[in-house]
């Protein structure tokens, strides 16, 4: 830290396409916000970077399903997370947006850069195509089941169940997940960036330069990195983007995750037109990229690669990725409304919005998943913000104004018990700040809290009240003292809680205060009047908390509901057959040796397999659910027997086992483990 001359931290670019929940902020945005403030309380210069990412299929997607335009979707979303960041004082010094003309300008810049210097690969490729949809793939609309955990939905990019990361290619049964139906594959131009060209590069830089990064984030690149780094596409077939500046590049933008970083370049730009530069090519600046775990490898690997074949930028010096919250137990989920949204919290429980950065802080998923439930909220509202930070300060100022006219009584001969309680607070100091800047912010909010622990048991023990009928004089060093620990929480507290923090500031009637001042016996004056008294923190009662519950019961419930009315119905079943016909039937394994569409049809597919008894083809009517590529290799199951038929002037001899639903979807039929083909079924 020490030998940089400014901080740049940037935070993930929310996608435009749905509000911030709590799982946004808990991983990334408060953690981030907490961090600056901490920053800017000890005068360091400081620039915090956001702004919406609003490019990338899921918006064209969502344009498509309302009916408008991406930019209208763009429009909507980005004015109500700006506000609601607003809301609850994730203070920004810029929150722009990809959809602006001085990004479209500077990523198109970055790329027809690299372009020109031949820093990429051009290439055709196949590439998964919906037929039905007529639109090429993203890999988020491709899924299958994952080829590391066997889990059913796994996305072409990523498996959610066990984190694998993953390529369409690898997935088992790939199909569209906007259409539901099989792909076929096109050809089409592209541009890649070599990242396998910047391995070891990255692999010293990472994996020996930055050791001390979160073993969650370390541990990502290595498996990345020691698994192998291929060429990336940074171009897609789409129409909404940043148009690829390049010619014959028409229908091509760029990818949104080429694009997206450099938002973080051209917002700075927007802000400061005269004076960005320092922020990103300055080797004194120092920059932090708070993100959540599903960005590591574009945050460490992809965007770094970018900076280095441009040339001139500066590096991440740490990217402190954090984990997933969950909410009461289950995976938040944009798309099945299963969330807590900022906008709502900040319209539901106006005057509380430190309540929702105190729980998520407490909570944050640093080190691993966590999970957010309104009785947890409710807990820490009411036994940690009331019960211990509120009370104490109210108690200090309240007996303040009723035995000092509301000024800071004299301390005269601090007693051993004065002395243990502040003498603490040094230690604590140095705490928040060494958690702070290693981002272990839930410990740096422990510590600050245990703050108000040592001045709550501290009144507690003195009794001032009790002593005030006795002793004046002693009095008045108690609440000199507890008044002393009151500054000292409104300045630990003010990244975490900076509402709170303010009206704290009001009620003892301070400018707002610098770090170095936390833990001095004399941050208040003797006979500096204070500001009235008020409360800091109020109850939340269980009628709140039952009627979230009840919401997101509701919501639990109606998903559920269509979930089970999704289900296709089962055919009844079929008339008795006798063992003997059964057993008439020869079922056999067998693999697939070649595959390939029968001519004009687009329902069939001539497939040669091996039978263990021989070779031979089958016709079978399951094009559109798998690909010719894909079926080649896979073991499936046949009945060999049947007689044989000439389907399209082809002859076909047996049938590949198909189960089908009554919605008619199709998968074949295949051993639990390879087998010997030929071997019998029955
Ligand atoms: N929009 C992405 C997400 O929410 C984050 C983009 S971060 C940036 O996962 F670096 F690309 F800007
Ligand atoms: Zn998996």
């Amino acid at each position: 830290m020490s030998n940089y001359k400014r901080t740049l931290v940037t935070c993930a670019l929310p996608y435009a396409n749905g509000p911030v929940h709590i799982g946004h902020l808990a991983g990334v945005y408060v953690p981030a916000d907490i961090y600056v403030r901490y920053l800017r309380a000890q005068g360091k210069d400081v620039l915090f970077i956001c702004g919406s990412d609003e490019h990338g299929v899921p918006i064209t997607i969502k344009a498509k399903k309302e009916g408008v335009t991406p930019q209208d979707i763009v429009d909507r979303y980005h004015n109500i997370i700006k506000k609601s960041f607003a809301g609850l004082r994730i203070n920004f010094d810029i929150y722009s947006r990809t959809s602006s003309d001085i990004h479209s300008k500077t990523a198109s810049d970055f790329f027809r850069k690299l372009y020109d210097e031949g820093k990429f690969i051009e290439k055709e490729s196949e590439q998964y195509y919906d037929e039905e949809a007529k639109t090429f793939l993203a890999d988020r609309y491709i899924v299958g089941t994952c080829p590391r955990c066997g889990a059913e939905g796994a996305y072409g990019d990523q498996c959610e169940k066990c984190g694998a990361t993953l390529s369409p290619e690898e997935l088992i049964n790939p199909h569209s997940a906007l259409s539901g139906g099989a792909l076929v594959k096109k050809k089409t131009k592209h541009w890649y960036l070599p990242l396998n060209q910047y391995e070891d590069w990255l692999r010293e830089w990472i994996l020996d330069g930055h050791k001390e990064w979160k073993s969650n984030v370390y541990g990502q690149c290595k498996s990345w990195l020691d698994g192998g780094l291929q060429p990336r596409a940074v171009s897609r077939d789409l129409e909404w983007g940043v148009p690829v500046p390049v010619e014959g590049a028409e229908g091509k933008v760029l990818y949104v995750w080429f694009d997206a970083p450099i938002g973080y370049i051209s917002n700075t730009k927007e802000l400061l037109p005269e004076d960005w530069e320092k922020w990103w090519k300055d080797p004194e600046t120092k920059l932090v990229h708070f993100i959540g775990k599903d960005n590591i490898v574009f945050h460490c690997i992809v965007f770094p690669s970018m900076l280095k074949a441009h040339g001139g930028y500066i590096l991440p010096e740490n990217v402190p990725a954090n984990e997933f919250l969950n909410l009461e137990g289950d995976k938040i989920s944009t798309s099945r409304n299963w969330a807590v949204w900022l906008n709502e919290y900040l319209e539901q429980f106006p005057g509380q919005e430190d309540v929702l950065r105190y729980v998520l802080c407490a909570n944050a998923p640093e080190t691993k998943d966590n999970d957010f439930t309104w009785k947890d909220f409710q807990q820490r509202n009411n036994s940690e913000l009331v019960a211990i930070f509120g009370n104490f300060v109210n108690r200090a100022v309240v007996l303040t104004h009723k035995y000092f006219e509301g000024k800071v009584p004299a301390a005269s001969q601090l007693q051993d018990i004065d002395r243990e309680a502040l003498e603490q607070i040094p230690a604590l100091k140095e705490s928040i700040g060494r958690n702070i800047e290693t981002y272990h912010f839930r410990e740096a909010l422990k510590d600050a809290m245990q703050i108000a622990r040592i001045g709550n048991k501290y009144i507690s023990d003195t009794e001032p009240w009790k002593v005030a009928k006795t002793d004046l004089a002693r009095t008045a060093t108690i609440l000199n003292v507890s008044l002393q620990i009151c500054a000292d929480l409104a300045i630990a507290f003010d990244p975490f809680t900076p509402f709170s923090c303010e009206k704290l500031r009001h009620i003892l009637n301070v400018e707002a205060l610098q770090w170095e001042k936390l833990g001095s016996t004399e941050i208040l004056q003797t006979g500096h009047s204070l500001g009235e008294a008020q409360l800091l923190f109020a109850k939340v009662e269980d009628s709140v908390i039952e009627a979230q519950t009840a919401r997101l019961e509701k919501i639990k419930a109606e998903r559920l509901a269509a979930e089970e009315a999704k289900k296709p119905d089962v055919a009844p079943q079929k008339d008795e057959c006798s063992f003997e016909q059964f057993e008439a039937m020869d079922i056999r394994t067998a693999t697939v040796l070649e595959a390939e569409r029968v001519p004009k049809t687009d329902k069939l597919l001539k497939l040669t397999i091996d039978t263990g008894i021989d070779r031979r083809v089958i016709v079978s009517g399951i094009a559109q659910y798998y690909s010719p590529e894909e079926m080649v290799g896979k073991q499936i199951c046949i009945l060999a027997n049947l007689a044989p038929r000439v389907i399209r002037g082809i002859e076909s001899k047996g049938m590949i086992l198909m189960a089908r639903q009554e919605d008619g979807k199709m998968r074949y039929i295949t051993p639990a483990e390879a087998l010997c083909n030929g071997a019998q079924i029955g």
